[in-house]
């Protein structure tokens, strides 16, 4: 007996030994950046001040579309408590901060005449965090698309979007870059493509095919590979921009964001196990084989069939390469399973298309264990360091999702956070090239769908004060810590 326990307890060392890794800030390579990030919508508040203009977001949470009927008018104030908010970055040893600037709010229009009180507020900020010494990473379209290019043309479905996204970038360069290295296009096109345009779950709510409860507008199975053709483009112009006439000069480096998910297969049937590499088409390879490669994914191609526009040799020049890095949001992994059916190809949505369903979702507020995967972080980096080349990387968000209500004491957050940092360096140590990782979000804030019903902030903010306090969770220590260089074991 004596001999069996021996023996056992040397195993479960061995064996939690492999699972188990200290860590610290140290570990990581010269140059990696650590940091957090919102995005304007979710933060800024002011929504009518100083000359900006609704959002398609706005026009989205005034619908009352919301599950609590909040909205983004006064969100976390953040328009008027910058220098608050930056403070509590430097108190927490934030490196750099991730926002996205409100396209409405510096072209109010959406094209035209420019707003100089949107750029006195965006210089401000930027101001503030470089005299802190954190470095600004900015996102030009986090969602918001000024409505009036909605209402004036129809958005992202037109190509007269490539030529007023470019502009908008235009100012942007030309107004930030000398203090802005870090420039990201457009944030998780991939989320809007599928939630936007095919199952019309967020704005501007359109869906493929009139079947479900989110469809009032939109009835063509089309548009969600018109939205991904014309962001692409109007991605890869405002590169090419950049890349012409600001870059020699400012040094900056510019990327596109997109979400992504290890998946996995719900049986283990050879059918699963097809969807689930069709399911990486849709989500990832839909963005990312036109920018690596210049062209979709034959899979989508096949399955899609006349829905997906043709790239011209030209627009297949300007697409291809026109990253400096790749932005992924990553959160967790989810199940596949095979869902090929026998509808007419113009009456199913994208998934339909690609014969694939999603299994895992949000389960009454909380997730599942098969969601809450570190490794899975590692997995999808060592999937874009094979199939697509190794590109520079940056996770741009990665957080846990609790009610807001919650503890303060959000233990569970802090081990999120730790198993997929401790994930990230696995990653690096086996070639991945990882320049930063961004954990979402420095803030309580304005929530895609569950308004202020969730949350994922390292501070908790209380929406009830009239002052809305910030408040440090344990996670914000937690974070705090690691950055100032103490070990972390996880
Ligand atoms: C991704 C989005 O970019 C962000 O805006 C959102 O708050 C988080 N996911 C969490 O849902």
């Amino acid at each position: 007996l004596v001999i069996v326990v021996v023996v056992v307890s040397v195993i479960s060392h061995v064996h939690s030994s492999e699972n188990t890794l200290t860590f610290s800030r140290q570990d990581f390579p010269p140059n990696f950046v650590f940091g957090s990030g919102t995005s304007a919508y979710q933060v800024e508040g002011a929504a009518a001040e100083d000359g900006r203009t609704p959002s398609v977001w706005d026009t989205f949470a005034h619908s009352g579309r919301l599950r609590d009927k909040s909205n983004g008018d006064v969100a976390c104030d953040q328009y008027h408590k910058y220098k608050e908010d930056v403070q509590l970055m430097v108190d927490t040893g934030l490196e750099a901060y991730r926002f996205s600037i409100s396209w409405s709010r510096i072209i109010p229009n959406g094209k035209g005449p420019v707003n100089p009180k949107g750029l006195q507020y965006y210089n401000n900020l930027i101001d503030e965090l470089i005299k802190h010494g954190i470095q600004p990473c900015v996102t030009l379209c986090h969602f918001d698309l000024p409505q009036a290019l909605e209402d004036d043309y129809g958005g992202w479905l037109s190509e007269k979007i490539v030529d007023d996204f470019t502009a908008y970038a235009d100012v942007c360069f030309k107004e930030f870059g000398d203090r802005v290295s870090h420039w990201t296009t457009i944030n998780e096109p991939n989320s809007v493509a599928l939630g936007g345009y095919d199952l019309g779950s967020l704005p501007p709510q359109r869906c493929s095919y009139p079947y479900g409860e989110n469809c009032t507008k939109g009835n063509s199975s089309v548009e969600p590979y018109i939205y991904t053709h014309n962001s692409l483009l109007a991605h890869a112009s405002a590169v090419r921009l950049y890349q012409n006439k600001y870059q020699a000069k400012q040094k900056g480096f510019i990327g596109l964001t997109i979400f992504t998910y290890w998946l996995i297969p719900f049986s283990n049937s050879v059918k699963d196990a097809k969807a689930t590499q069709r399911a990486y088409d849709l989500f990832m390879g839909w963005f990312i084989n036109p920018l690596v490669f210049g062209d979709y994914p034959k899979t989508l191609k096949k399955h899609a069939g006349s829905k997906i526009p043709t790239f011209t040799p030209q627009q297949s020049e300007l697409v291809k390469g026109s990253f400096d890095f790749l932005g992924l949001n990553h959160y967790q992994t989810v199940q596949i399973t095979d869902d090929s059916n026998s509808l007419k190809l113009e009456e199913r949505d994208a998934y339909k298309d690609m014969g694939v369903k999603r299994i895992n979702s949000w389960n009454g507020g909380s997730y599942d264990e098969i969601q809450l995967d570190p490794l899975g972080l590692e997995l999808v980096l060592e999937h874009l360091k094979q199939v697509y080349h190794n590109p520079p990387i940056f996770i741009h968000e990665n957080g846990q999702r609790t009610l807001h209500n919650a503890s303060l004491y959000d233990t569970s957050r802090m081990n999120y956070l730790a198993g997929f940092i401790r994930s990230l360096l696995n990653a690096i140590r086996n070639g991945s090239d990882v320049r930063g990782y961004f954990s979402w979000s420095f803030l309580d804030l304005f929530e895609l769908i569950e308004g202020k019903e969730a949350s994922y902030g390292l501070y908790y903010v209380d929406f009830n004060d009239p002052d809305l306090k910030r408040q440090p969770k344990l996670s914000a220590h937690w974070y705090s810590g690691f950055l100032k260089g103490r070990n972390i074991i996880s």
